[in-house]
């Protein structure tokens, strides 16, 4: 399969999103209308989601959580998983049947499934009720696009070039607490089983000058946390070679007082000390680290393309838990990658019991069209590949358990987000070592860091008091 993004990627440049006038010519075109915006994926489709809020509230659209209510429903797609693929699918279906009921309704399909050649030439043939496809390079062009479909013909839009970084992108942010910021677009490590390099192109970071601002004024306008994106942060700067790098960058962010900055994800191959002495140095800079291992075996390791060892993971894992004290690490893991043995599977188990995250993401090896990994032939049935998962399941989450404990009758910072959907007189929030606390109430804290004590431990969350029940610190 060809991948259009490999092909003929141009050089980078820098534009400023306001070229884009589209939004702002036609302002309120679709006055009255209703969207629905449904997210697949990461963080950063969560972020893109943000972006395209902001196009379609520029036009006039106004957001509804009901599907039979919109006007124009908006799919922003994951391939990073077969199940992620058939989810999207799935809904279609559901998208199709409204529009049989409701002629005029809008379709748009985005994110990385649209980057992928297979799955638009299937919308072409088996969907041609989809209206609109568009890519991750070209989210901005989605006014443009609503507005030339008032022709009614089927509209494909992804784009193969991945040069450009926009800079003055405007969000619809979901929160006015934490915000997501982008710090580089596209992966160049290309492990053989992910499809995330040809869905989102070349690395590009942006200007340091550019992230700062950004989160200079989302301070100003009272954001407590941010949250840096790439798809490996260490790698942040390389692409620019202008002289600095991702422990830089942090430091300039940490200068801007902004109370909390986490950042997602890290590589372990391009984890460098003075990147963990800038973390241990700022009070601002969250003690959390998602390190993904995806596997514990050298060989399943060097088959994957990950570009360390189980040891140098283990070092690695080890020397950031000595230097940055009560830092919690999280990580990813891969079972049942082809023809990974039982001892393979031992030794990714092994680095478990080693390191006892404070929590893992686990997930079964999903064959990518396109990706080297899936023209291996592989021996191992899903029937075993699943009881791995099961099997890994229960220590992961034996540790995750005892990390909590570990919090029980302490007292920890708490930057509450929001109330507790379930219970109204409940609140939650994150530790800053990114631990969910449910708290019994503290409504007025909302926004706010406060001191909780932890009085229960659970697997996936913990329960707590404020020390002096409505007292913000
Ligand atoms: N850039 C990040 C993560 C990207 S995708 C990193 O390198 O860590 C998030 C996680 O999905 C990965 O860490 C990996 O564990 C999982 N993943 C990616 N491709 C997969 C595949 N083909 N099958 C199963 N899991 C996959
Ligand atoms: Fe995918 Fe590897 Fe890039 Fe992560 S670092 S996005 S797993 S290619
Ligand atoms: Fe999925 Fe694309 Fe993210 S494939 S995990 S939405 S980068």
């Amino acid at each position: 399969m060809n991948f259009p993004s490999l092909s003929n990627a141009k050089k980078r440049t820098d534009k400023k999103v306001e070229e884009k006038k589209v939004c702002y010519d036609f302002p309120n075109f679709f006055q009255n209308k209703k969207y629905f915006l449904r997210t697949y994926g990461c963080q950063m489709n969560v972020h893109d989601s943000e972006e395209i809020k902001k196009y379609l509230e520029l036009l006039g659209f106004v957001e509804t959580k009901e599907l039979e209510e919109s006007d124009l429903v908006v799919l922003n797609t994951c391939a990073i998983r077969e199940n992620a693929h058939d989810k999207v699918f799935g809904y279609l279906g559901r998208c199709k049947h409204l529009k049989r009921e409701k002629p005029e309704l809008l379709i748009a399909i985005g994110g990385c499934m649209s980057q992928e050649d297979s799955v638009v030439e299937e919308i072409k043939t088996k969907h041609p009720y989809v209206d609109i496809v568009f890519g991750t390079h070209n989210i901005s062009e989605l006014p443009r696009l609503l507005l030339e479909h008032q022709k009614k013909e089927q509209e494909i839009e992804v784009y193969s070039i991945e040069g450009d970084v926009y800079e003055g992108i405007k969000y619809q942010r979901d929160s006015k607490i934490t915000a997501w910021v982008n710090i580089m677009y596209g992966c160049d490590k290309f492990c053989t089983y992910c499809i995330v390099p040809y869905t989102r192109g070349k690395e590009r970071s942006r200007k340091l000058e550019n992230i700062v601002f950004e989160v200079q004024e989302l301070k100003k306008q009272g954001y407590k946390e941010v949250t840096l994106l790439g798809q490996n942060v260490n790698a942040y700067g390389r692409d620019l070679q202008l002289g600095y790098d991702f422990k830089d960058l942090l430091e300039r962010v940490a200068e801007t007082k902004i109370e909390r900055i986490r950042f997602v994800t890290s590589h372990p191959w391009n984890f460098t000390d003075e990147m963990i002495d800038v973390i241990a140095k700022y009070e601002n800079i969250m003690p959390y680290i998602h390190l993904p291992l995806q596997s514990g075996s050298d060989s399943i390791l060097k088959l994957m393309g990950r570009r360390y060892t189980k040891k140098e993971y283990i070092e690695l894992f080890q020397k950031i838990k000595k230097r940055i004290p009560n830092v919690s690490i999280t990580t990813d893991i891969i079972v049942g990658f082809p023809n990974e043995t039982e001892n393979d599977f031992l030794e990714t188990l092994d680095v478990v019991n080693t390191c006892q995250f404070d929590s893992a993401f686990t997930f079964i090896y999903s064959p990518r069209e396109g990706t080297p990994a899936s023209l291996i032939k592989d021996t191992i049935t899903l029937e075993e590949k699943e009881k791995r998962l099961q099997r890994l399941n229960e220590f992961v989450n034996r540790y995750s358990l005892k990390a909590n404990q570990a919090l029980e009758g302490k007292i920890v910072p708490v930057l509450v987000l929001g109330e507790n959907e379930k219970d109204k007189t409940r609140v939650y929030g994150y530790t800053d070592t990114m631990k969910l606390v449910n708290i019994n109430k503290g409504a007025d804290c909302i926004g706010q860091i406060v001191s909780v004590k932890i009085t229960e431990a659970k697997s996936f969350s913990l329960d707590g008091e404020m020390i002096e029940s409505g007292e913000c610190v």
